[in-house]
């Protein structure tokens, strides 16, 4: 059962911005009263009725999931469903420790009154629910409604008769999980419950049900037809006249009275013919204000919608992808609709922040993965510019990726249906929207083949997608490639263009090789693009013992659960940029710059529809003792809606003159160092009669793993050096507060695993929290991921020194640093530690050791901080990876042969701050 009663699904028919003012929406959000039982047997049962006392029950927000509000437990599990899988049941007996054993499938009661007058009587009016998790009944005094499930999509009901004028009583009944929850299986926290907006449309006898404006250019682009198709229905009792009238770009087009028998509905089609049409891009989003009015026989205004459209084209011209003729390249990021306190309910603000962000970062194209987001979301990529693929609610990866148990079980042939076509139908109006994907890692078969044959039939301007297989999509997808195998699946694929659906898995510390992905899609002019996994972390807030944190798989005792697998954003849950948010801000941008050696700088324009010259390009040099450097920036002529004037949209950075390093000093120094050197190991320092190092210094070549690494089992490949092996390190003393460093690895062995690190670690006072340095900055960046961070001199406490991810692990790294400084904030404690490359350093440095995130702490409090500073000074690292996080490798060239020599030095100094 799909739905009882539900009205036909619909474009939304008024732009989401302009919700509020709209004269037929009654918003029915704020405080519902709310019951909530664990099992369908407690619920209950008579709640609905109108002699039902509900005046004891507690209250909820309407929109907002229950268990964001302290009704039972969130679950997050990526693959497997949270339930006994055992279609269609949902309430078969699992384990006794799964939280389904309990909450076998808990039962939310939502009762909420609606005043209603004899003017809104006379009136149609229509229950709007935005999206409801997962399924739900609606009865309204006393008397069953409907039903609907399909979550992600909007559920409609005609309630017009069983209101009455003054209060009126509301029941819905939603069940975590229904029969459509098997094709609800996206990897992402299971929540339940009135998730998105509901509305009460009291609309005139005589409306309009649906429109939908296509608007594509013709061969030359020097026209574009519109074609607008209403759909007027009559509700009354009455035979209707009425003329629509359609306003483009603020012209309204003549008029054609319409007669409408009572109950029936009338299409009626408009064609408009644009000359010399502004096309629609993510570069360039022009749209023209649009709207729909019907008037009646005396030329009243019965009802207004405003709306917007956009010129454009979107086609596959044999294996290239195009819009508006443009070879376009997709630079894109999944996102899942998801808030640290309010789950899957979004607010418009977070809304605009995220596009914002994404559009600072470069980013033009968006998939939602993977299920309909709120209608605003779509009104800002209409309206900022971003491509869309929107993808419908599918998903039965629990029976397997590409599986034929759903794909092929008639049974569930309409409810594959259902999720294409309310996809479609929500959404047709919406400019932004270039790809429809028929949901993510469901079945093949002809299940799928319908909802194909559904989207195709429903609209031919845009183009159909399916990852499960290329018989289902105008593009082949392949996701997680390397950057090789991505080269050589383009050159292998001749039919389609091939997209990268998902790639660069950004769990934890990762992100790396960005840039040679974007070396091969550049390069190939069969590739669309490709998507980040994914947009933001999805983290819940939670407290415990006064301490609020990130919350993730299992932290509220969920089970099964895949642990910290959905923290994989490029920012964090509140939306703060992880450092790897730069990188892809700066690998995407639209700009590059080459310079010649004569000093011609050269730029390479990725875009299509924007020239160079539309940017101020401004020039910095600067120097920083020998070396000088030359910043080259592209910025925003004038305010967009998500930056100001002056934005930096694409930037670079020249050496022109290089750093010169320290040389060698003479070996000779008479004067009394008070230093302690055993071997290898320098352990102690006395400097102004007080002990410096808190830790020795000594060659140290172990490192935690971040998450990529983990899933690729690097601390079992590297476990041997924890024990540093072939390595001598020589202490000269130059003066009495500065010490040469040497350190010389050499391989007695040819079978020595990649190194983790080359270098040395020392330990120093808790209060050694100030920090400055030359080098690769501000934010932590690793030899793989490092493009973006320009060398500068930078100043920052520790505590910004370090990055703090959300399961801790291996962080923190500057490369290609020329000195670093660190000291107590005051003076007073201790003397300032200078380290001077005699080459290029990394380092890290952290108020806790690598002993501390070896166990694996599971959150930031976890981790026990201040005992000491930790400072890593290494000649290389090994690279964060930037694949997947299920067993690829950091890339060759980014991690660090055990079987070669390797030489460092640097000069340690102390000396009073100034
Ligand atoms: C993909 C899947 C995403 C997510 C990701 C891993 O294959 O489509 O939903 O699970 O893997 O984070
Ligand atoms: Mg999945």
């Amino acid at each position: 059962m799909l739905g009882i009663n539900k009205l036909p699904y619909h474009a939304t028919l008024q732009l989401p911005s302009k919700w509020k003012e709209c004269k037929e929406i009654v918003s029915l959000d704020g405080e519902w009263l709310f019951h909530w039982s664990p099992k369908p047997e407690n619920r209950p049962v008579d709640f609905y009725r109108e002699d039902y006392d509900v005046s004891g029950w507690d209250k909820i927000a309407v929109p907002g999931n229950w268990q964001t509000q302290g009704y039972g437990t969130p679950i997050y599990i990526n693959i497997n469903y949270p339930f006994v899988r055992n279609r269609p049941s949902v309430t078969t007996e699992p384990p006794k420790d799964w939280t389904a054993y309990e909450n076998r499938n808990p039962v939310g009661s939502y009762v909420t009154f609606v005043d209603v007058t004899k003017e809104m009587l006379a009136k149609n009016l229509i229950l709007h629910f935005g999206g409801v998790h997962s399924a739900m009944y609606l009865w309204i005094n006393g008397q069953r409604v409907g039903y609907s499930q399909n979550s992600m999509s909007p559920a409609e009901f005609d309630v017009t008769k069983y209101m009455r004028v003054g209060k009126n009583k509301l029941a819905v009944e939603v069940y975590r999980w229904c029969d459509g929850s098997y094709l609800e299986d996206q990897d992402m926290w299971r929540l339940s419950g009135i998730f998105r907006e509901v509305q009460l449309w009291v609309r005139p006898l005589v409306h309009i049900a649906d429109y939908r404006v296509t608007a594509v250019p013709n061969a030359d682009y020097s026209q574009a037809e519109v074609k607008t198709v209403i759909s007027i229905c009559n509700t009354g009792k009455k035979k209707a006249t009425v003329c629509p009238v359609v306003m483009i770009d603020g012209l309204s087009a003549d008029k054609t009275e319409l007669q409408i028998n009572a109950g029936d509905t009338t299409n009626y089609v408009f064609h408009y013919t644009l000359e010399n049409p502004r096309l629609w891009s993510a570069e360039k989003p022009n749209l023209y204000p649009f709207s729909v009015e019907l008037e009646d026989n005396k030329g009243n205004t019965i009802e207004h919608f405003d709306y917007h459209f956009g010129v454009k084209k979107v086609e596959c011209v044999g294996e290239v992808f195009k819009i508006n003729g443009k070879n376009v390249k997709l630079r894109g990021v999944n996102r899942h609709d998801h808030h640290p306190r309010t789950g899957r309910y979004v607010d418009d603000a977070t809304y605009e922040q995220d596009l914002r962000l994404m559009k600072q970062a470069n980013i033009n194209f968006l998939r939602t993965s993977h299920y309909p987001d709120r209608e605003y979301l779509y009104e800002l990529c209409d309206r900022w510019g971003i491509y869309v693929m929107d993808e419908a609610n599918q998903e039965s990866h629990g029976y397997g990726y590409a599986n034929q148990e759903m794909g092929e079980d008639p049974a569930w042939k309409d409810a594959h249906v259902d999720r294409a076509e309310s996809l479609v139908k929500r959404d047709y109006n919406h400019p932004c929207v270039i790809l429809w994907s028929l949901g993510n890692e469901g079945g093949v078969g002809p299940n799928i083949q319908a909802m194909y044959d559904t989207v195709v039939a429903l609209d031919s301007t845009r183009l159909p997608f399916y990852d499960c297989h290329p018989r289902y999509s105008a593009l082949h997808d392949f996701g997680y490639p390397t950057p090789d195998v991505l080269k050589t699946e383009a050159e292998k694929e001749t039919e389609k263009p091939l997209i990268a659906r998902e790639y660069a898995h950004a769990m934890g510390n990762s992100m790396g090789n960005f840039q040679e992905y974007w070396d091969v899609i550049y390069a190939d002019s069969s590739i669309a693009g490709a998507a980040i996994w994914d947009w933001v972390d999805q983290g819940l807030a939670k407290k415990d013992k006064g301490i609020e944190y990130w919350a993730y798989g299992g932290d509220f005792g969920d089970q099964p659960n895949d642990g910290n697998f959905n923290i994989n954003g490029l920012v964090a849950p509140d939306r703060k940029p992880h450092p790897h948010y730069y990188e892809v801000q700066y690998v995407y941008q639209p700009l590059t710059f080459k310079r010649d050696n004569d000093g011609t700088i050269h730029i390479i324009n990725r875009d299509s529809f924007t020239d160079p010259s539309e940017y101020d390009m401004t020039c910095d040099t600067v120097s920083f003792g020998s070396e000088r450097l030359l910043n080259v920036y592209a910025r925003l002529k004038e305010d967009k809606p998500w930056a100001e004037k002056g934005f930096v949209v694409a930037r670079e950075q020249f050496v022109l003159q290089p750093y010169e390093y320290p040389s060698l000093p003479a070996k000779k120094y008479g004067g009394k160092a008070e230093v302690t050197i055993n071997g290898n190991t320098l352990s102690s320092w006395i400097v102004d009669g007080r002990e410096v190092l808190q830790g020795p210094l000594e060659p140290y070549f172990w490192k935690p793993e971040n998450d990529n690494q983990r899933a690729a089992g690097f601390a079992r490949r590297v476990a041997e050096w924890k024990e540093v092996k072939d390595v001598t390190v020589n202490y000269t003393i130059i003066n009495d507060s500065s010490i040469l460093v040497e350190m010389d690895y050499q391989p007695t062995a040819t079978d020595r695993p990649i190194i983790p690190k080359v270098g040395m670690r020392m330990r120093l006072p808790r209060d050694y929290t100030h920090i400055r340095y030359y080098g690769r900055g501000p934010w932590e960046n690793y030899p793989d991921r490092k493009r973006s961070a320009f060398l500068s001199e930078y100043e920052m406490p520790l505590s910004d020194y370090e990055t703090e991810y959300i399961r801790p692990q291996d962080n923190g790294n500057r490369c290609d640093i020329r000195w670093f400084e660190i000291s107590p904030q005051t003076s007073t404690v201790g003397p300032r530690l200078r380290i001077a490359g005699l080459q290029p350093l990394c380092i890290r440095a952290w108020d806790y050791g690598e002993e501390d995130l070896d166990a694996a702490p599971r959150h930031p409090q976890d981790l026990q901080r201040g005992r000491f500073v930790n400072l890593n000074i290494d000649l290389n690292i090994h690279g964060v990876g930037g694949v997947d996080t299920w067993g690829q490798r950091t890339l060759p060239q980014y991690t660090i042969n055990g079987n070669q020599p390797y030489h460092s030095a640097f000069i340690l100094s102390f000396g009073r701050r100034k």
